[in-house]
């Protein structure tokens, strides 16, 4: 009897080391994610207000600023937040790394090169987990960002635009 119960408390000593060990990994990823988001430069296209020098609240909510392609295309930053309706919320871990390496969204559109997606194809598993486990345990936010837009369609707000060298004449 005395032997069955100190087997039963090692088991249970071994499953809170378990459980404490996972929980602690976890916060170490999320920290590693964050870390790589902001190096990364995620917060910047994909937060409000950012680009006025203001950052709301809304941390990862989506931008309120256009980038106009040459082709003429608008494109904003979209919510990264866990908001099912206006954000990542439907979308699963593979949708996320398939978008940061391929750049092709779960519906098929491949996003606009504005969108670093080459720049990030080459995060290490480890790092993709880490990233992806951060923008899942933000604070989701409701924010649809407009857009895309094609070259004929009036966005209706602040625009970005990036011009091909070989239009500029800067002088030297
Ligand atoms: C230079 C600005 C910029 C940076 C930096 C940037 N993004 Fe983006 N991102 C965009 C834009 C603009 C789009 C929308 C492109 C489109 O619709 O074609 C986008 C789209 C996305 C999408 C697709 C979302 C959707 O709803 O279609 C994901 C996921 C994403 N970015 C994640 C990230 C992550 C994670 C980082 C940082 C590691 C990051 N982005 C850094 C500008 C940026």
């Amino acid at each position: 009897m005395a032997r069955d119960n100190y087997s039963l408390a090692a088991c249970a000593l071994i499953a809170a080391l378990l459980s404490s060990d996972a929980a602690h990994a976890d916060a170490s990823q999320i920290a590693r994610g964050k870390y790589l988001a902001q190096l990364g430069g995620c917060t910047d296209c994909h937060t409000p207000g950012y680009f006025s020098g203001k950052p709301d609240s809304r941390y990862l909510g989506g931008s309120d600023v256009g980038f106009k392609a040459p082709d003429g295309s608008v494109v904003v930053g979209p919510n990264l937040t866990p908001d099912l309706q206006t954000g990542l919320g439907g979308w699963t871990a593979e949708d996320i790394a398939k978008a940061l390496r391929t750049g092709i969204r779960p519906d098929g559109r491949v996003l606009s090169g504005i969108m670093p997606w080459p720049a990030y194809a080459n995060l290490t598993p480890q790092d993709m987990d880490a990233l992806i486990a951060f923008l899942k345990s933000l604070r989701p936010v409701k924010n649809k960002v407009p857009g895309p837009f094609s070259a004929s369609e009036a966005p209706g707000l602040f625009v970005m635009q990036l011009t091909p060298p070989a239009k500029t004449s800067v002088a030297r």
